[in-house]
């Protein structure tokens, strides 16, 4: 029999008979599941949130948890900190199994001095992004965080700086996921924007970099949490955020779900998951599901369920910038990066937010070995002065720059409109895309017929008797010279013009044709993107 002889924290009383020393371990074991307490874990149901512990619970494979660093405490004094000393110091931390296959992750706990951030807390979280960039695999954040201790001082901050550091090295070598399961303020807010994906929850969760208390000082708004940085705001107006969920079980749903999609490391393939849906499966809707009048818009969202592995879309920022889709499907059983213009909003245009959305996707598939379907129906660039003041030269420069810096599979199927510089933005040959194809309706021009024929034929319009009629004679003519997509195959710009119901079996022979692609960039220390 061994006396305690550890120093004691909050939750962990000297025993006053001997105890072996199984024993010790077994109960200090017990008080580190504890977290604050019974009351505080109340409290954060209450809340309608769930504690750290059961969100990893919802997150991993049964029984897979191998928890790190349970017995670690603060070191700190001031503040009689010495009697807040409570085992794990606020944050869970260890690997585990998705699906069978591993991660790194780190769960913050509310009920621990308030999810705070100290020296040991981020300590903890550094050592599970160390392990996981060592090992190669994906690291999982659960956020729950009044964010720096303010107890701490500069360790908290000091803590927060050693993680992004972390999260700079391990972006574009392991997948990074965030999920905000609670408050996330301040600073701490760019630790998960700098990571791949963020989760929000509806209602539980916020992120802002200042709170309504601060906002209503400096700018005199009165604004919720909720209002100013809640999981809608994020995810439709700001972009921040990936995807929402209801709750904080389905939100760990989702991440697994998520996961599937995602290799482990930059060196690997997504996993491949074999799929009953016929390979050759044509669907001949699509051979209509383009309306004859280039002005009436359709749904790009049901052309890429009815060629996708079936139930296998998962759409990335549903909310945000709607004229353009992004995803990852499955094309006979493969993983891929589908990247779309909506001609159902703002006609498909492409517009700064949409460009940066569609940019950043193109670069994480880039970067993780994924292929990428571009489906494009794009009138080009959306005009105006709100655009122009707001930079869309140098933000739809991104996109861009994305499609021609991209070395993975790219293979692009123009449905209707491939217009202007949009057209060579949207993954063109020109950009180096591996297949361009083209729907039989498919239009490729330096802009509509309508606006060339204005253009070109000013003079001839305006001296004509009848300038409704050569207005419409010209028009008709731009459209049969150049509203085609026989004059792009005939350069070889379109590799074939194929019937849309047939698309399905197309993209799956050739990604699989594609999957040895090499192509190498000059070497460089990074590129320039205009950011
Ligand atoms: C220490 C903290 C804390 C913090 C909360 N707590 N935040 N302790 N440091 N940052 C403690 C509370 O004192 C309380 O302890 C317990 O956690 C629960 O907090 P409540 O306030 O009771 O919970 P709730 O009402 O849900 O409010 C949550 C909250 C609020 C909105 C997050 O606690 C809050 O405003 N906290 C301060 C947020 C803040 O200003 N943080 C610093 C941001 S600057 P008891 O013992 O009473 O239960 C920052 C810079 C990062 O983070 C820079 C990185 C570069």
């Amino acid at each position: 029999m061994k006396t305690n002889t550890m120093t004691t924290t909050k939750n962990d009383k000297v025993p006053e008979v001997p105890e072996s020393a199984v024993d010790r371990l077994r109960r200090m074991r017990e008080l580190t599941l504890v977290g604050g307490g019974p009351e505080r874990i109340a409290a954060q149901h209450k809340k309608g949130k769930l504690t750290a512990r059961e969100r990893i619970d919802f997150l991993v494979d049964e029984g897979s948890f191998v928890e790190l660093d349970r017995f670690v405490t603060h070191r700190s004094t001031d503040f009689d900190m010495a009697s807040q000393q409570l085992l794990g110091d606020g944050c869970v931390t260890g690997h585990a199994l998705i699906d069978g296959r591993p991660v790194y992750l780190f769960a913050q706990d509310f009920t621990v001095l308030g999810g705070s951030m100290g020296e040991m807390h981020a300590k903890k979280i550094c050592k599970v992004m160390d392990m996981a960039l060592k090992v190669g695999v994906p690291v999982i954040g659960l956020n729950d965080s009044g964010g720096a201790r303010i107890q701490e001082g500069v360790d908290g901050l000091g803590g927060y700086a050693e993680i992004f550091w972390r999260n700079v090295q391990a972006s574009g070598v392991i997948p990074q996921i965030s999920c905000i399961m609670g408050p996330c303020a301040g600073g701490a807010v760019y630790s998960p924007a700098i990571t791949d994906f963020i989760a929000m929850v509806e209602n539980t969760s916020y992120m802002h970099i200042t709170g309504p208390d601060v906002v209503k000082t400096v700018t005199h708004e009165e604004v919720t949490s909720e209002e100013l940085g809640g999981a809608h705001v994020h995810a439709a107006k700001s972009g921040v955020v990936h995807f929402v969920s209801p709750d904080g079980k389905s939100c760990m749903q989702l991440t697994r779900k998520l996961l599937s999609y995602l290799p482990l490391n930059n060196a690997e393939e997504a996993p491949f998951v074999p799929t009953d849906d016929p390979h050759d499966r044509c669907d001949p809707e699509l051979d209509s599901i383009v309306p004859a009048d280039p002005q009436k818009p359709y749904d790009m969202k049901r052309v890429i369920e009815k060629i996708v592995d079936a139930g296998s879309w998962l759409e990335v920022q549903p909310e945000y910038a709607q004229n353009i889709i992004i995803g990852f499907a499955r094309f006979g059983g493969r993983v891929t990066g589908v990247v779309a213009n909506q001609p159902a909003v703002l006609a498909g245009c492409l517009d700064i937010d949409a460009s940066v959305k569609g940019a950043r996707f193109i670069r994480f598939c880039d970067a993780f070995n994924i292929p990428i379907l571009t489906l494009e129906d794009v009138p080009g660039f959306l005009p105006g002065t709100a655009q122009e003041y707001a930079g869309i030269i140098r933000h739809g420069a991104k996109l861009l720059y994305a499609y021609a810096e991209a070395t993975v599979p790219k293979i692009t199927i123009i449905t209707r409109k491939g217009y202007g510089g949009a057209y060579d933005v949207m993954g063109s040959k020109h950009l180096r895309g591996d297949l361009n194809l083209a729907w039989p309706g498919a239009m490729i021009a330096v802009m509509g017929a309508a606006g060339a024929a204005k253009i070109i034929y000013r003079r001839d319009i305006e001296k004509a008797a009848d300038k409704a009629a050569m207005e419409a004679e010209k028009t008709a003519e731009y459209e049969r010279l150049f509203n085609n997509p026989y004059r792009a195959a005939a350069r070889g710009y379109i590799d074939d013009v194929v019937e849309a119901s047939r698309t399905r079996s197309l993209v799956i022979r050739s990604l699989e044709l594609l999957k040895t692609k090499q192509e190498n960039r000059p070497p460089r220390k990074h590129g320039n993107i205009p950011l």
